[in-house]
């Protein structure tokens, strides 16, 4: 495997000593050895467990160092040029004062020599007083073609087994690489191997699963598989159009055609109208996996630490991509970017999140939504930060009839069989939300039940006239809500 072209030229260019982050000791250690074959160096790897192979030979008369962590720096301080060190798992001594000592002694003897020294391990950990001797660099996961390659190994494998199918349509073949961007070159073939066993086949549901599994791990963000559907939301037809015309904008097909990658959505509107039952529907719809920005738990109590878990929030997502970052009810956390109580950290944490949405590259979709637009920093609602901003507006006549018609159904009452007639009730029901016509056929039912018979369409009135909807109660802030979106949003039907 070729080495990252940075982590190369680093290397060519004599940089004393360099810091890989990385969970694949694996994957580094051959692109490492590929660059040692080029330029004719020797490389010694070391582990606690393993030591240091091979070894350099210290000078006559002088003894090891008792301590192994010491005793590997040693080593590569005494080592002639053309060679290169890599010390696998190094970041828990990198607290140690004679390690800090030693290292940078290596950087002073290393530098300008054949001669580099490679930390590599999962997390960084740089004290400051060895900032400037080591340079950081990333080591990115497998791309595309490395994955391309991975399948096609796991293909050959198992291509004479008559008990697995492994002919994948050019599409099919697409997907399952891209579902694999953002796993280790380990988790891929784990995952393959998995999917062969349990699945017969290639199968995305297996490595959404691994997926699945990473995000957990990270904390700040919950993983939403691709479950409700389009179908479940009534009215929003705009929406729906616009959806409908990106299905494939995710595909190579489309950017060979010339079409970036969509950046994002927002749902603006008002409570209970389906902006968060929308934005599943469009992951679901899209087929991609759903991350949930807990915008609230972003923040942290310790200095740097809410701008560090934004950061790794965005990282997380970009390595399950494509996918969609769902930030649900956004006011709440980036309300109040300008005040001073927090010394700053919100307005730090937003321009974070703000630059990574106007530069970001990988194709993570963000859907964010908002009820109270009062609250939104103005910089969020530029042009060009979202494709598109959307006004939720309470369902219109017909809209009603569908989401009567919805939420009848999916409690298995077909509204023909019932002979519940949808039309008076959408009259009846003006300035009601998709919410409280949920909570109008809900209750009828237990009416009903309650009673020991069915529904009728009598138990659905006497609900509807029970009930007071929020637009009543609340028709000041709802209409200041109309008339801002009137002028800024495209309405969602
Ligand atoms: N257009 C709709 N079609 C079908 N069901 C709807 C619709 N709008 C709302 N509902 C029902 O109301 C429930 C609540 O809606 P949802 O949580 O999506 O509203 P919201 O706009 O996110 O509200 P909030 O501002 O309170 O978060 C949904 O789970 C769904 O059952
Ligand atoms: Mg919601």
């Amino acid at each position: 495997m070729p080495a990252p072209k940075e982590i190369e030229i680093l290397i060519r260019s004599k940089y004393p000593i360099l810091y890989i982050v990385s969970w694949e000791e694996r994957r580094v250690q051959d692109a490492i050895q590929g660059v040692a074959n080029d330029l004719k160096r020797t490389l010694h790897t070391w582990s606690y467990t393993q030591g240091m192979k091979p070894p350099v030979p210290r000078a006559e008369g002088v003894a090891a160092v008792p301590d192994a962590t010491l005793e590997a720096l040693a080593q590569v301080i005494t080592a002639q040029e053309g060679t290169i060190f890599l010390l696998k798992d190094f970041h828990p001594y990198m607290k140690d004062p004679r390690v800090i000592r030693l290292i940078r002694d290596a950087a002073y003897k290393l530098r300008s020599r054949a001669q580099t020294l490679i930390l590599m391990g999962p997390t960084l950990v740089l004290p400051p007083d060895l900032e400037k001797d080591i340079t950081v660099v990333d080591f990115p996961l497998p791309d595309a073609k490395d994955i391309a390659s991975v399948l096609d190994t796991a293909i050959q494998e198992v291509k004479d087994n008559p008990k697995v199918d492994v002919t994948l349509s050019d599409e099919t073949r697409e997907t399952i690489i891209k579902s694999c961007q953002g796993l280790t070159m380990d988790e891929i073939e784990s995952v393959f191997a998995r999917s062969i066993v349990e699945s017969k086949k290639f199968d995305q549901a297996v490595i959404l699963e691994e997926k699945e599994q990473i995000i957990r791990k990270s904390g700040i963000l919950e993983y939403y598989p691709p479950n409700n559907s389009l179908a479940d939301v009534g009215g929003m037809e705009n929406i729906k159009e616009w959806l409908d015309q990106r299905t494939t904008s995710f595909t190579d097909k489309a950017r060979e055609f010339g079409i970036p990658v969509p950046k994002g959505v927002l749902l603006l509107g008002v409570q209970g109208c389906g902006k968060s039952l929308t934005a599943k529907a469009i992951a679901a719809n899209w087929k991609l996996p759903m991350l949930k920005l807990d915008v609230g738990r972003i923040f942290g109590s310790l200095v740097g630490q809410s701008e560090e878990n934004i950061r790794k929030a965005i990282t997380t997502a970009e390595s399950v991509a494509p996918c969609i970052l769902w930030a649900d009810e956004l006011e709440k956390g980036f309300a109040g970017t300008s005040s001073v109580g927090d010394s700053g950290t919100t307005a730090r944490v937003f321009a974070t999140f703000l630059t990574w949405m106007q530069d970001k590259t990988a194709p993570v979709f963000l859907i964010a939504t908002a009820n109270d637009v009062s609250a939104l920093p103005p910089e969020l609602l530029r042009k060009g930060r979202f494709d598109e901003i959307f006004f939720i507006d309470l369902p219109k006549d017909k809209e009603r009839e569908q989401i009567f018609e919805i939420h009848l159904k999916k409690r298995k009452r077909d509204p023909k069989h019932f002979k519940l007639k949808l039309k008076a009730l959408a009259e009846k029901t003006d300035g009601f939300s998709g919410a409280e016509i949920e909570t109008v056929v809900i209750a009828a039912l237990q009416r009903a039940f309650h009673e020991n018979r069915d529904i009728t369409q009598a138990d659905l009135i006497t609900e509807i006239e029970a009930s007071v909807p929020l637009s009543v109660m609340m028709k000041e802030d709802m209409e200041a809500l109309r008339d801002w979106a009137h002028l800024r949003a495209r309405p969602a039907s």
